[in-house]
C-alpha cells in the first residue's frame, strides 16, 4: 500500500486502536431534505469535533463545512436517483477525481447495489473508481445497500461486502445482522456498520456494541445522532463504545447523564467533563 493511501486510511480507521466512527451526512444525495437534516451546517457544526470522519456530497461539503476543519472528509461520490425516481439503484459516479483532490477528500464513497437491476452498472463503476483512486493514493468506501426482495442477512451481507472487496473496496460499509460475524470473517478489507432508520438511542447503542464486537471497525451513524433530541450527547455515548470500549449500559448511563445536565447541543457549549470515560478524539 502506498503512503498517501495508508495515511489516508489512517486517518479515517484510528492506528490507536483501529477503529473508527464515522459521521453521514449524505442522506441529501437521494433524500432530498429529509427530517432533521434540512440545514445541514446547523447539524454539522456542533458534531464535527466528536467524529473521526464525516461523509458528505461535494455541495454540502463546500456550502456546509468549514474548511478549517482538522476532521477528514469521506466524499460520496455516486448518485443520479432520488427516492421518488425509478430505481434507486441506478447509480453512476457524479464526481471526478479532480474534484475530490481539490476537496482533499481522505476517501470516496460509492454504493454497490448487489442483486438490484443496475447491480453490474454499480459493480463495474466501483472497480472503475478504485483503479482511479488509487492512481492518486485515495482510499474506496464501498457502500453496500440491500436490493428491494433482500433482507439483511448474513448470506446476502456477505455477497455484497466480498464482492465489494474483491473489486478492491479497502473499507465496506454494510448492515448489523444476525450472524454479523460470518459477514466479517468473509469479508477481507475493514467492515464498518451504518446505523439505519432511528430506533430508540438504547438500541442504538446496542447496535453500535454488536457491530465492534461482531468484529466491524466501527459505525458510519446518520440518522441515530442527528434525528436523536440530544444529538452531541448521542455521538459522545457511541464514542465511548467505539473508541472507549463502554458496555451499553454505560454508554446509555453517560447518554442520560450528559441529557440530565443540560442543553449541550450548542456549539461550545461542550466544555470537557472530568467525570467522562475517555474517548477523546485527539
Ligand atoms: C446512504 C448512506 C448513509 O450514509 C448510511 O445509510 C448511514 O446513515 P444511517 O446511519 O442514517 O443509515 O450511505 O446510502
Amino acid at each position: 500500500m502506498d503512503w498517501g493511501l495508508k495515511n489516508r486510511l489512517s486517518q479515517i480507521i484510528k492506528p490507536q486502536d483501529n477503529r473508527a466512527l464515522m459521521l453521514a451526512v449524505d442522506h441529501g444525495y437521494f433524500l432530498g431534505p429529509t427530517e432533521k437534516l434540512e440545514n445541514p451546517k446547523k447539524v454539522i457544526a456542533p458534531l464535527l469535533k466528536y467524529c473521526d470522519s464525516l461523509m458528505v456530497t461535494r455541495g454540502i461539503q463546500r456550502t456546509c463545512v468549514p474548511a478549517t476543519t482538522n476532521t477528514p472528509m469521506v466524499l460520496r461520490v455516486s448518485g443520479g436517483s432520488s427516492i421518488i425516481g425509478e430505481d434507486l439503484s441506478q447509480e453512476e459516479i457524479t464526481v471526478s477525481i479532480q474534484d475530490a483532490i481539490r476537496l482533499n477528500a481522505s476517501a470516496l464513497a460509492m454504493s454497490i447495489f448487489v442483486g438490484s437491476k443496475y447491480e453490474h452498472q454499480t459493480i463495474v463503476n466501483l472497480g472503475k473508481l478504485v483503479s482511479k483512486a488509487e492512481k492518486y493514493g485515495i482510499p474506496v468506501l464501498a457502500v453496500t445497500a440491500v436490493g428491494k426482495e433482500l433482507g439483511k442477512d448474513a448470506r446476502y451481507l456477505s455477497l455484497a461486502c466480498r464482492i465489494a472487496a474483491e473489486q478492491g473496496a479497502h473499507i465496506v460499509k454494510t448492515y448489523y445482522c444476525e450472524n454479523f460475524e460470518k459477514v466479517v470473517q468473509s469479508c477481507p478489507v475493514p467492515i464498518i456498520v451504518a446505523g439505519g432508520k432511528k430506533i430508540p438511542e438504547r438500541d442504538a447503542l446496542q447496535l453500535t456494541y454488536n457491530s465492534i464486537k461482531g468484529g466491524a471497525v466501527g459505525v458510519d451513524m446518520g440518522r441515530n445522532i442527528w434525528q436523536s433530541e440530544h444529538p452531541v450527547e448521542m455521538i459522545k455515548a457511541v464514542r465511548t463504545i467505539v473508541h472507549g470500549n463502554s458496555t451499553v449500559d454505560q454508554a446509555y448511563a453517560y447518554y442520560k447523564k450528559l441529557v440530565s445536565e443540560g442543553p449541550k447541543n450548542k456549539p461550545n457549549q461542550n466544555k470537557p467533563n472530568q467525570n467522562k470515560p475517555n474517548t477523546t478524539k485527539k
